[in-house]
């Protein structure tokens, strides 16, 4: 195994226990479901992960999903996961990479990405998504912004390593805009979906560093969660409710 094989395996070692691999909860996504102006038939999930989200559009919608994700792994989850539930009837899980999604132009009426739209960068993911979406459909996205204009030295660090695209509320609208799109709602998410990510996760970490002291992927990510508990209230996620702009 090279370096780089042997990193994301001690990456996936660390996440495969955990159901959130983002910052989320079920208020959170309830709420901007809540916001859209529509009753969806078809939603798109783009990086779906094992599917809590996917979950709650469900059961406050009738619409049929489309949930994509690049990890088998987490679509069997999900797949597992609306089973349970018995509504696997709603839907369709598609193992492709968000930059190549074999839709049809204009096939949902909306698209829902819960901390995925970064992987790709938000700016391509509002260029490229777009075409997926019915005349006048929804994107709804979750992205980490910051919230201050003076931010620590140790949070800027580690953003310019892990995010440099990591952006204000006002500059991420004003690309939004640029886009094509019209936003009908934003706001911050709460801190209960950040503890459903990051509690787990620390725990997670504890629990491995005995059997992976010197895990270059363990390490990483429990610097992750150390700037993320220590400066929290510089930087967080927010969610977008973006209208495509039919006018433009
Ligand atoms: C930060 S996680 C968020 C997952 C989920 N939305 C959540 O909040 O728990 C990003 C997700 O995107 C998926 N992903 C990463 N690169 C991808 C790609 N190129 N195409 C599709 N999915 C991708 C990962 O497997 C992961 O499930």
């Amino acid at each position: 195994m090279n370096e780089h094989d042997a990193y994301m395996a001690d990456f996936m070692k660390v996440f495969e226990t955990l159901e959130y691999w983002g910052p989320g909860s079920e208020f959170d996504t309830q709420k901007a479901l809540s916001l859209v102006p529509l009753t969806p038939s078809s939603i798109l999930e783009i990086g779906c992960g094992k599917g809590l989200s996917t979950k709650v559009l469900a059961q406050y919608s009738e619409a049929s999903i489309t949930a994509v994700d690049n990890e088998q792994s987490a679509l069997d989850r999900l797949t597992q996961r609306f089973d349970q539930l018995s509504i696997s009837n709603r839907l369709n899980t598609v193992n492709a990479s968000m930059t190549e999604l074999p839709f049809d132009d204009g096939s949902f009426d909306l698209i829902w990405s819960e901390g995925s739209a970064y992987i790709m960068g938000v700016e391509n993911a509002l260029d490229q998504w777009q075409q997926f979406l019915s005349e006048q459909g929804y994107l709804v996205l979750s992205d980490m912004l910051w919230h201050t204009d003076a931010p620590s030295k140790p949070a800027i660090d580690f953003w310019q390593q892990e995010y440099p695209d990591m952006q204000s509320v006002p500059t991420r609208i004003g690309q939004m805009e640029k886009a094509d799109y019209r936003v009908i709602e934003h706001f911050q998410m709460s801190e209960q979906a950040w503890s459903n990510y990051y509690a787990p996760l620390r725990a997670r970490v504890s629990e491995l560093k005995p059997q992976m002291p010197s895990s270059s992927a363990l390490n990483d990510i429990q610097h992750e969660v150390d700037i993320c508990s220590n400066f929290s209230q510089e930087f967080g996620y927010h969610f977008f409710i973006l209208q495509k702009d039919a006018s433009q």
